[in-house]
């Protein structure tokens, strides 16, 4: 795992209760470490049966704390008054696995120990992630207890449905690291630039249908799309949308609606940007489609030797996007790529100017190491002012994110 942006030096406290699930909390500080957050550990007495202190610390880097009243050593606690010192500066506390024990606690401001104590203690936001077994989760008394905690601004991230280590299936189980990265990444980001917009992604290549098992695509991933959307969530938008062919995760947070071709994205790109702030169209779209699509596969034996197909253009999204705006002025705001194989800056600049867009994202698409399918890419990214952002060969995170900050900016500036 690499840096994370939205992650970069962000204070977060992990408490970690005593659940069996608390060994995937090994690998959640470690990828929180990774990508660049400082993580402080809390172990509560039963997570201590489970897993040592010295483990979270060779992943973190930093003393894991396990003692209210320890004030001397290494890992004792950072100020002299020990449930001030952890909780303070913290952007997030994390509990994660939440035994039912735990939440109890939390919901009756119990305060018998570390965990309980900082997180009185503390006005950062609050994550739990509950994780029990045997059809704990389910029973009133635990519900009535996050409830408790959600009405007063506690954030849940709700536990999966799967096999417990009793062998037991139920609801109960810990979600996996990208996942829970995925809510917490939201939770920092959600007062971010985009807070109260809702952005439209659209991302991959379209497919049209040949027959009932053919189809014409492109080399588009969806790599590009998928990594706005995540952008998107990590500025804090309220709502993502996004309009995808490609089977990528999908961030948490986003909306996927998955389509397959240009006429399907048509649509659905029509009906969710009705009321958007943003939309970005990252997606390859077929300029031309099969004429005739075939209701049964198309048979060698009665074809003649060659196939001909006789292809029509495919209507173009960003031109209808185009007149649906100048009728409701939604979406707000639009941007374009442009893949170009040459004269990219002069084609980018029309095709800017046709299709009505704010901002235009152009790619060399004859370049190794930019475009299709590839984790990098380097664009250039043209307004309607003449100005022109060129920016150098990186991955597709990070010219997610500076797409993302300059049309957030454009949003706000408006
Ligand atoms: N696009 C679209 N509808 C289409 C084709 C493309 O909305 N039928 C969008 C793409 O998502 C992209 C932009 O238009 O944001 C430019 O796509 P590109 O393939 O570069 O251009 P085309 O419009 O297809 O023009 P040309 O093939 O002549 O380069």
């Amino acid at each position: 795992m690499t840096h994370i942006s939205i992650l970069k030096d962000k204070h977060i406290v992990l408490g970690v209760t005593g659940s069996i699930a608390c060994y995937k909390s090994i690998d959640l500080a470690s990828k929180l470490t990774q990508a660049g957050a400082l993580v402080d550990v809390i172990l509560t007495d039963g997570a201590e049966k489970f897993v040592t202190p010295l483990t979270f610390q060779a992943v973190t880097g930093r003393p894991v704390y396990t003692d209210m009243w320890k004030t001397d050593g290494a890992d004792s606690l950072p100020t002299h008054i020990a449930h001030v010192g952890l909780g303070e500066d913290a952007d997030l506390l994390a509990i994660i696995p939440a035994t039912a024990n735990t939440l109890a606690k939390l919901a009756y401001g119990l305060a018998d120990n570390l965990l309980s104590v900082t997180a009185l203690a503390s006005r950062a936001p609050i994550v739990i992630a509950p994780a029990m077994d045997a059809g704990m989760y389910q029973h009133p008394t635990v519900q009535g207890n996050i409830a408790r905690l959600l009405e007063r601004g506690g954030l849940l991230i709700p536990p999966e449905e799967g096999r417990f280590a009793s062998g037991l299936v139920g609801v109960g189980r810990l979600p996996e690291t990208p996942t829970l990265i995925g809510h917490i990444r939201r939770i920092i980001g959600r007062d971010g630039e985009l807070a109260s917009q809702k952005v439209v992604i659209s991302a991959g290549g379209t497919r049209e249908a040949i027959d009932p098992v053919r189809f014409i695509s492109n080399r588009s991933s969806g790599k590009q799309g998928h990594a706005l959307a995540q952008a998107a969530v990590d500025a804090g938008a309220r709502e993502v949308v996004l309009v995808t062919t490609s089977d990528l995760p999908v961030p948490v947070g986003v909306h996927p609606i998955y389509v397959e071709s240009a006429q399907d994205m048509l649509h659905a790109i029509l009906h969710h940007s009705a009321d958007a702030d943003l939309l970005i169209m990252a997606a390859a779209v077929a300029d031309f489609k099969p004429q005739n699509r075939a209701e049964q596969k198309i048979k060698k034996e009665n074809t003649d030797k060659n196939l001909t197909l006789e292809l029509g253009r495919t209507a173009d999204i960003l031109v209808e996007v185009k007149a649906q705006r100048e009728q409701s002025g939604y979406p707000r705001m639009v941007v374009g790529f442009a893949a170009e194989s040459e004269n990219v800056l002069s084609n980018a600049r029309a095709k800017l100017i046709r299709k009505g867009l704010d901002l235009l994202v152009a790619n060399d698409i004859t370049a190794d190491d930019a475009g299709f399918s590839v984790d990098t890419n380097r664009v250039v990214i043209l307004d309607t002012d003449g100005n022109m952002d060129e920016l150098a060969l990186s991955s597709k995170v990070i010219i997610s994110e500076r797409i993302i900050a300059r049309a957030a900016m454009m949003l706000g500036g408006e």
